[in-house]
């Protein structure tokens, strides 16, 4: 059972599948494990750490690896260098990349997206979405706190007061719930929104306030599956100007907002940014998925009328370090439940629910219901 874990190709990629920790025991669970040449740069991690942990450093390390473990989907130039048969774990991005999935399937690997595992309690410790996220709310306020030109806390000194900063969360799930509770470690006052209802306790035991509309579209908010529904028109309307109002307040504004499967809500529009006075920052965590703030750009801190809206990619990667400790953990925890300990060798089990759930493609074929073409679904 040979495990390999590849560089990643994206330059705006630091982050490693693997860590020392987790090299460590997958060779307990009977692997070999080889590691791409300076596949933990970005992550602090020197080849001679992953040697002393039991690994082999080289260059090609996928080619004879039954299991291949990645960050971010491969590129089609790094298929050619996959075992036809091999599992490859990852990032896979799969929505609207329907053509990507087609070529993993066409290289006959078994490819597996992390993102899409199931949301039960057995799964939690394999939850990436939720690892990252949380990593991401905290430097979304790191980074707010930084743009910010005037300290977060209230300090009362000789030469005079600094007001604490008020800080506004809009969206709070995994993301939201750690900008809250980094906001107010920082000494802001915090404020936070959301369209579900469960969220409200959540926001009053971390010591901040909760602030939406809450009508009767609000108590049916939640789907079974725990996330937000896309709201109507005229909650939509409602919530916008509850928020203008709030929003002109604020110093430092934190989006998070999310819903499965569908572009990023709107819920801060350029009136709203021009209401807000000149020095304040709002972090856009949605940016790459369409983004909660109009004129947040990915990639970049744009300056709107004197309101830097940030709007950073990868949010993770930008504490590569601890992300890749989590990311590596989330692995490690699935790919010990595809392993025989007994027989040291790798038995999967392809109706478990969490196989079902990440499975992409397979013995060339997309197999996953959501992504399987048309025609054969
Ligand atoms: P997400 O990343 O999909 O969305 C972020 C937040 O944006 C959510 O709280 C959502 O309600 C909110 N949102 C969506 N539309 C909005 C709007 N128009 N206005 C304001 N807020 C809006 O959510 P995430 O972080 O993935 O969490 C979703 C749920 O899943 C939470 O209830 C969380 O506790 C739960 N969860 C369960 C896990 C498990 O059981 N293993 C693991 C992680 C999260």
């Amino acid at each position: 059972m040979k495990i390999a874990v590849a560089t990643e190709t994206d330059p705006a990629e630091p982050r490693v599948a693997a860590t020392p920790e987790t090299v460590k025991k997958f060779i307990a669970l009977g692997a070999e494990v080889a590691v791409a040449r300076g596949a933990g740069a970005g992550s602090g991690i020197p080849d001679s750490e992953f040697q002393a942990a039991g690994a082999s450093i080289g260059e090609s390390v996928t080619k004879d690896a039954d299991i291949v473990l990645k960050v971010r989907r491969p590129a089609p130039a790094e298929l050619s260098a996959y075992k036809k048969g091999a599992l490859v774990i990852a990032i896979m991005d799969p929505f609207g990349n329907e053509a990507a999935l087609k070529q993993m399937a066409d290289a006959g690997i078994a490819a597996f997206a992390m993102e899409l595992m199931p949301r039960i309690t057995r799964a939690q410790s394999m939850d990436v979405l939720s690892s990252q996220a949380n990593l991401a709310g905290y430097r979304a306020v790191i980074d707010a706190a930084a743009e910010y030109g005037r300290a977060l806390p209230m300090m009362m000194t000789a030469a005079g007061t600094v007001p604490a900063a008020k800080v506004f969360v809009m969206g709070v799930g995994v993301a939201g719930l750690q900008a809250i509770a980094t906001a107010r470690r920082l000494g802001g006052i915090v404020t936070a929104t959301d369209v579900r209802p469960a969220v409200k306790e959540q926001v009053q035991s971390l010591g901040a306030k909760f602030i939406a509309v809450e009508d009767e579209e609000f108590k049916q908010a939640e789907t079974a599956a725990g996330y937000a529904k896309e709201m109507s028109k005229e909650y939509q309307a409602k919530q916008a100007a509850l928020v203008a109002e709030h929003i002109k307040k604020q110093d430092i504004v934190i989006t998070t907002a999310l819903i499965p499967g569908r572009p990023a809500p709107r819920l801060v529009t350029k009136e709203m940014v021009a209401s807000m006075r000149p020095g304040s920052v709002i972090v856009d965590l949605a940016v790459e998925r369409g983004g909660n703030v109009e004129g947040a750009k990915a990639g970049q801190v744009a300056v709107v009328g004197g309101v830097k809206i940030v709007g950073h990619a990868n949010v993770p990667g930008r504490l590569a370090a601890s992300s890749s400790a989590l990311y590596a953990k989330n692995l490690l925890t699935f790919v010990e439940t595809m392993i025989d300990r007994k027989e040291k060798k790798l038995a999967i089990n392809w109706d478990d629910e969490i196989i079902k759930g990440t499975a992409l493609t397979r013995d060339g074929a997309i197999i996953h219901p959501n992504f399987k073409p048309k025609s054969v679904a």
